[in-house]
């Protein structure tokens, strides 16, 4: 597939090179805040079956483009495929979060654990990302992505969403070893599935980590870090003659930093807790960053919006190396228009930060 982007802006920015604005997209922003979308997901019947369908998982990640100048789709899928291509039975109940037929908790558990073939068991996946970019046409790039092998584990081990981390963190104090054994099959399992994502047309990746924060410093290194850097050296960074950009997301992660630059991907997300100057300044001639207004902006009127996309564009300041992005998925409630006017913001505004001195 060699099609050529009529928009790149979003590739070159995480390669920090010059591009004529800062590009913009939304984390979650195939979702529950937009009318088409829950009407697509009530005609699939489920999430479940909306993922599992590539036309219909195509006709979602499509949505926010029809209506917001985005300079990115993301594929439309969850973290939670993995694992459950791995025969721990996902479901979805309604207003609950996820859930798993079966939890692993223990040393059976883990070493019965297949690798998914992604063509075979996560075949779906691919044929939407193959639909997707046939339907994009070289509009903007395909984001690929997976969760972090410790973000998709805590699910695992704990059959679901949790507060305490308890049955994950027993098995980090008392068995390292085992949670060492499950990790390292989850990566193998990751680096399998984006490496399909990449050979079907994925033009960039990201690995949503979003439990790594619950770590101590030396956990996190040994538990999250680690496995994502085996996925930052595993990966192909190139298809087709084409840079395929990497970028780490840690919710959280402002302390770590430079920790997860040395791993040699392309980009980091930043969520709202940190100033993206300061994070400028601790990594920014190694990787691009991506970020991060707080999702809650969104809340208010449009006026503040535009402020406060201004403050986020400010504290990156000039030159290459902005993706412009909430800190962290947009939240259901949102009005369809307060997501419009940060958009427009940033497309307005941004321009003045890449014009030469
Ligand atoms: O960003 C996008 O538009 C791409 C799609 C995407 C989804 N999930 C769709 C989704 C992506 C990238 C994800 C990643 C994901 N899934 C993460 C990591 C990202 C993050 O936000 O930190 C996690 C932790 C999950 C697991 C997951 N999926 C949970 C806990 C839930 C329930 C949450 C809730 O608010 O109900 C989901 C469901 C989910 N994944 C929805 C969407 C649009 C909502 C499901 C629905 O339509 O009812």
């Amino acid at each position: 597939m060699t099609v050529q982007l009529k928009n790149d802006r979003f590739l070159r920015a995480l390669l920090r090179e010059p591009v004529d604005r800062t590009p913009v997209w939304m984390m979650r922003q195939a979702g529950r805040y937009l009318p088409e979308y829950r009407a697509t997901r009530a005609r699939a019947g489920s999430f479940m079956k909306l993922c599992g369908n590539p036309e219909l998982a195509c006709e979602v990640t499509l949505q926010p483009l029809a209506r917001y100048p985005l300079d990115a789709a993301i594929l439309f899928s969850d973290i939670l495929t993995v694992p459950d291509a791995m025969g721990l039975g996902l479901s979805f109940e309604a207003g609950e979060g996820p859930k798993f037929a079966s939890p692993v908790r223990n040393e059976a558990a883990v070493r019965a654990l297949p690798i998914p073939d992604p063509e075979v068991e996560l075949r779906y996946v691919m044929d939407a990302v193959r639909l997707i970019r046939r339907e994009l046409d070289g509009r903007v790039p395909l984001i690929g992505f997976s969760g972090s092998p410790w973000t998709v584990a805590t699910y695992m081990v704990e059959g679901g969403s949790s507060k305490t981390y308890a049955h994950i963190k027993a098995m980090l104090y008392d068995r390292p070893d085992l949670l060492e054994e499950l990790l390292d099959r989850v990566t193998r399992a990751t680096l399998a599935y984006l490496s399909a994502q990449v050979s079907a047309g994925a033009q960039a990746l990201m690995v949503f980590d979003t439990w790594g924060s619950v770590l101590t410093p030396a956990a996190y290194k040994a538990f999250s870090l680690g496995p994502m850097r085996r996925l930052v050296e595993g990966l192909p960074r190139e298809h087709n003659g084409q840079r395929i950009p990497l970028v780490l997301f840690t919710k959280g992660g402002g302390p770590w930093l430079e920790a997860m630059a040395d791993t040699g991907c392309d980009g980091l997300g930043v969520d709202w807790t940190t100033d993206l100057a300061d994070a400028r300044a601790r990594v920014g001639d190694r990787v691009a960053l991506q970020g991060n207004l707080d999702p809650s902006v969104l809340y208010a009127r449009p006026e503040i919006i535009r402020e406060r996309v201004a403050e986020v564009l400010e504290s990156f300041g000039k030159g290459n190396g902005h993706v412009f992005n909430l800190g962290h998925g947009i939240h259901p409630e949102v009005d369809p228009e307060h997501a419009g006017a940060m958009i427009r913001a940033v497309t307005e505004l941004s321009p003045a930060y890449h014009q030469p001195d």
